[in-house]
């Protein structure tokens, strides 16, 4: 502040300006100020300014007010999608979910970290297709749902094994989630099972808003689960909630569904552990069939795209309510 009263000229400003001010200026008559607007929409935005502008012009020794956005490149948010061990249906979900988001209209991309053992090529059906390069970073494989995607399935030959240590797969997940993703708003990240190296740098390096955490409803796995809730904790990602793969198994001759697993585990152990229960995806036949043909379930109609709608419905509402 070079002149002026700063206190003043702050105060005068709408409270929801006043949240979201980085800096206010005035000089030779001119009040500068530069707004945050990182999750406000055009329209909000234009408001803001608006209401900026008539809140400053009448204060004294001010003649002219400019304001500045900042966030103009869209603030990116991470959602993890974590297990405690493989198998469990962690790419599986971590697909669907990225498409019925998609469905709902939802900028969304999904990034495969699972560097070791990578699915979301197969899943997503771009097998094969190379990501290309600009400004020296990755731009990534479009799907034919809305969902760009990365995987180190897309860089490495398909059937290469790859024995990196951890420093060097920390920087190949870096390439994946630091790409060119252009007005995608949320990453779905597909984190590899375990509790290890990459994990630890994907969330130390890339902070995601929240974690989705997936169990099979027996004992073993939740205990497993348990221990990558441990882990975000751990590095305060907070836990968006848990879900229950593989409850209840529908017969594909009479739609009987019987509990080989049993059901209702990752419910009660969520509760237990003041979590949320995001939604229960039955174990079906049909969806592995659709999954590896590159068909994901939640693309289509029916009762399985309907429990991933729901689970992706309430990951929508949370961090709807994350924004502020
Ligand atoms: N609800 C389900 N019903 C039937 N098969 C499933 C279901 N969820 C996952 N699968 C299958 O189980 C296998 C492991 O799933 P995947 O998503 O690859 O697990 P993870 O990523 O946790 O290792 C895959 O063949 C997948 O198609
Ligand atoms: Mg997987």
């Amino acid at each position: 502040m070079s002149d002026g009263d700063d206190g003043t000229l702050k105060a005068a400003l709408p409270p929801l300006a006043q949240a979201r001010l980085q800096s206010l200026r005035l000089a030779d008559g001119v009040a500068t100020l530069v707004l945050d607007v990182a999750g406000l929409d055009r329209l909000e935005r234009d408001r803001m300014e608006i209401a900026v502008k008539d809140a400053l012009r009448g204060q004294e020794g001010v003649s002219e007010v400019r304001v500045a956005m900042t966030a103009d490149k869209p603030q990116r948010r991470l959602i993890a999608v974590g297990s405690g061990k493989g198998g469990v249906g962690k790419s599986t979900l971590s697909a669907n979910l990225a498409v019925a988001l998609a469905k709902m209209g939802r900028k969304v991309g999904l990034v495969d970290a699972d560097i070791y053992g990578p699915s979301q090529p197969r899943l997503l059906a771009n097998e094969g297709v190379k990501p290309t390069a600009r400004d020296k970073k990755l731009v990534p494989v479009p799907s034919p749902w809305g969902v760009p995607v990365l995987s180190m399935g897309h860089i490495i030959e398909p059937g290469q094994a790859i024995a990196w240590r951890g420093p060097m797969a920390g920087n190949a997940l870096s390439q994946l989630v630091d790409a060119d993703w252009g007005d995608t708003e949320l990453l779905v990240v597909d984190l590899p099972p375990g509790t290890g190296d990459v994990q630890l740098t994907m969330l130390q390096r890339f902070k995601p808003v929240g974690a989705v955490i997936v169990s099979t409803p027996q004992d073993l796995a939740l205990m497993d689960a348990t221990r990558a809730i441990s882990l975000f904790e751990q590095s305060e990602v907070p836990i968006i909630g848990m879900v229950e793969n593989m409850a209840g198994y529908a017969c594909p001759h009479c739609g009987e569904v019987s509990d080989p697993f049993g059901q209702g585990g990752a419910e009660a152990a969520a509760k237990s552990m003041g979590h949320a229960f995001l939604g229960r995806i039955p174990l079906d036949l049909s969806i592995r069939q659709d999954s590896d043909a590159g068909n994901p379930p939640a693309a289509g109609e029916g009762p399985q795209a309907e429990a991933f709608a729901a689970i992706a419905r309430r990951v929508a509402t949370w961090l709807d309510n994350q924004k502020r």
